[in-house]
């Protein structure tokens, strides 16, 4: 459970036990994104089906949102490395349960790994009619899936266990 500094030294104390206004932002601007994202993956499925089989495509909407928004994420997630890089965060810092915490912190990694990796691989199968790198697309897709609700039932379960650590990204500890 986290507790509201008063005092500089606390603060200080404090900074790195929680997120900047910045890192929340792009957490949740994050979360849209991927949820759209995953949305469209079914039309640039059905778009690059009909491609792979020579048939006469349609609409190629999905397909150039899917890609902008696959590029428009990778580079966030740049953004994000960099800050949780230069500004080091404890993963469910002050909490009693440090196994959820371990977990929390593979989940966290695994998202940095999972979306950087997932829009090259894309566009190895979109610009590189790869069939291969086609599957593994689709694969880490539903990894992607996984993470999400492992992410989301942790943070849950936090709650269950008197923890309320999603205030964590939610509100922003000072020293930005
Ligand atoms: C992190 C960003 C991305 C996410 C979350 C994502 C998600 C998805 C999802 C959910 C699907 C449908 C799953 C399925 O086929 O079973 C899909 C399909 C696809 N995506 Fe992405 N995508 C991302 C970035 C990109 C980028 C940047 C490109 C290309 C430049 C791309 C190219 C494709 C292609 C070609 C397919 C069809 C693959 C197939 O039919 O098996 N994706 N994507
Ligand atoms: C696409 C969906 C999501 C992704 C990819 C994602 C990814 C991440 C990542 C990578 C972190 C580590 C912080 C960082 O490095 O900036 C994080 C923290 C966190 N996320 Fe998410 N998240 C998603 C959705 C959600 C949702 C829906 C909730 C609501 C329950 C949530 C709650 C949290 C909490 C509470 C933390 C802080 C954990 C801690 O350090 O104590 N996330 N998320």
């Amino acid at each position: 459970m986290t507790t509201t500094p008063t005092t500089p030294s606390e603060r200080a104390a404090h900074a790195r036990h929680g997120y900047s206004s910045y890192q929340i932002t792009l957490h949740w601007t994050i979360v849209v994104l991927v949820a759209v994202q995953w949305l469209m993956g079914f039309g640039m499925e059905r778009v690059y089906d009909a491609v792979e089989n020579n048939e006469a495509v349609s609409q190629w909407g999905p397909a150039f949102i899917h890609i902008v928004l696959g590029i428009t994420i990778f580079l966030i997630m740049v953004a994000r490395l960099m800050a949780r890089i230069n500004r080091p965060v404890q993963t469910a810092a002050g909490t009693k349960h440090h196994l959820l915490a371990m977990l929390g912190k593979i989940n966290h990694w695994a998202f940095y790994v999972v979306l950087l990796a997932m829009p090259p691989v894309g566009a190895l199968a979109w610009f590189g009619g790869s069939e291969a790198a086609a599957g593994i697309h689709s694969l880490t897709a539903w990894l992607l899936l996984i993470l999400i609700v492992l992410h989301v039932g942790g943070a849950l379960l936090h709650l269950v266990l008197g923890e309320n650590i999603i205030r964590r990204i939610v509100r922003p500890t000072p020293g930005n």
